[in-house]
């Protein structure tokens, strides 16, 4: 079963993924490998920790390409050929086309820095703490063609502290990713 990640830019969830394949061995327990980390900036930090690990990387550089569909038909092509199980996006900017989406149907997921249906898209951290909310989270949840609105796999939460920046705040939510993003990837794994 073949894990193909998509990153865009410092890869820590990829890298959390990475870490708990390896400590859990989940080549032997699960048939399991990351495959694959691709992203669509060449710069993007995550892609050297991969290369370390002896995962292969591809870059797909959006902005060689003049439309959407273009785009994704190439990210689409370079992800297929790794025959992927699970294609999972882990801080990856680029919305996908639904044609991508489709494609991928039932073995696409990913992260989003709040608890969802609360603070789809972007500034997750500040409407939060703008809102008054007491507790933060993030979700991992099966992509659909509406941003940030498909199924629900996991969530983690967190406190809003009196105090707290946006900075602050996504911090304590980045570990709380870095626990349920590996837990949800195991999960499938072991349904598929
Ligand atoms: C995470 O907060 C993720 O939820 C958001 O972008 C950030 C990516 O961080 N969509 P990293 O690249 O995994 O370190």
């Amino acid at each position: 079963k073949n894990i193909v990640i998509l990153i865009s830019g410092s890869g820590s969830n990829m890298a959390a993924i990475v870490r708990t394949a390896q400590q859990e061995r989940w080549q032997e327990t699960l048939g399991a490998r990351v495959a694959a980390v691709v992203s669509n900036k060449a710069q993007a930090g995550g892609l050297q920790f991969a290369q370390e690990q002896g995962i292969a990387t591809a870059v797909v550089d959006h902005k060689a390409y003049d439309s959407r569909e273009s785009f994704d038909a190439a990210l689409m092509q370079c992800i297929d050929a790794h025959a992927p199980s699970l294609v999972v996006l882990a801080g990856f900017m680029r919305i996908l086309t639904p044609g991508f989406v489709a494609h991928y149907s039932g073995r696409l997921i990913n992260i989003h820095p709040s608890l969802l249906p609360a603070f789809a898209g972007l500034h997750t951290h500040q409407r939060a703490i703008d809102a008054g909310c007491k507790f933060a989270g993030c979700s991992v949840h099966q992509v659909t063609a509406d941003l940030d609105a498909g199924p629900i796999l996991e969530q983690g939460l967190v406190p809003i502290l009196p105090g707290d920046t946006a900075e602050l705040l996504a911090a304590r939510v980045l570990v709380q990713e870095h626990q349920i993003y590996p837990k949800a990837v195991r999960s499938l794994l072991q349904a598929c």
